[in-house]
């Protein structure tokens, strides 16, 4: 499975030593505002071997994040298919950054290249991305890649728990080569 290169990031399989910079980011409360926990040592290894499982035997999936010009790991981003609970199917995509590279356009970088891929690879003819209504940094990701919402999309998450990170919003971008 080659890597994806962008402009900045190179979008690739996943390596041990992420373990210690993915285990610091989702212990980092700020990361995980929008999430239900924080996670700890095992749920970010776990995680990793699922990404990397995933990505192996499928071609695709979340892909580990490095930036170019340091080696340093960033963050992760990517495609799956909603989870089944939801009120709708399809794929989404998604980008959870270490804090320290928030800001610099890494998000949307990395985003844009992951639906490149779903387009054109995949020949997927719409991508979706979902995150809880108050989490507006991502839905400016969310537009900063052309998608576009209509609030009637809208829904409550049952795979949240109760509370403010139920409400969630969808935005959709149509496949542009056709
Ligand atoms: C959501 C998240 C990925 C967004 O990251 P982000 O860095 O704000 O998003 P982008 O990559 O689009 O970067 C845009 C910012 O970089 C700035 N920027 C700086 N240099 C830039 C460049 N060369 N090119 C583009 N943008 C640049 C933009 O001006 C913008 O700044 P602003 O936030 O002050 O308006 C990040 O906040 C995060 O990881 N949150 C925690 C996890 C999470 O909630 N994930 C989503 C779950 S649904």
């Amino acid at each position: 499975m080659p890597p994806l290169r962008t402009e900045r990031l190179v979008l690739r399989q996943w390596q041990d030593d992420d373990l210690r910079p993915w285990a610091a980011m989702n212990a980092d409360p700020e990361v995980r505002e929008f999430f239900p926990t924080v996670l700890n040592q095992q749920e970010a290894a776990d995680s990793i071997a699922y990404f990397r499982r995933e990505l192996a035997e499928r071609g695709w999936g979340w892909w580990a994040i490095e930036e170019s010009a340091t080696g340093l790991f960033v963050g992760m981003a990517g495609l799956d298919p909603v989870d089944e609970e939801l009120p709708f199917k399809g794929v989404e995509a998604g980008w959870r950054l270490a804090r320290w590279a928030w800001g610099k356009g890494y998000a949307t970088e990395a985003a844009r290249a992951v639906c490149e891929y779903g387009f054109t690879q995949l020949h997927l003819p719409e991508i979706l991305a979902i995150a809880a209504a108050g989490n507006v940094r991502s839905h400016a990701v969310m537009r900063r890649l052309g998608m576009t919402h209509d609030p009637a999309d809208d829904f409550d998450d049952p795979t949240a728990p109760a509370g403010p990170l139920r409400h969630s919003v969808r935005y959709r971008l149509r496949n542009p080569h056709g």
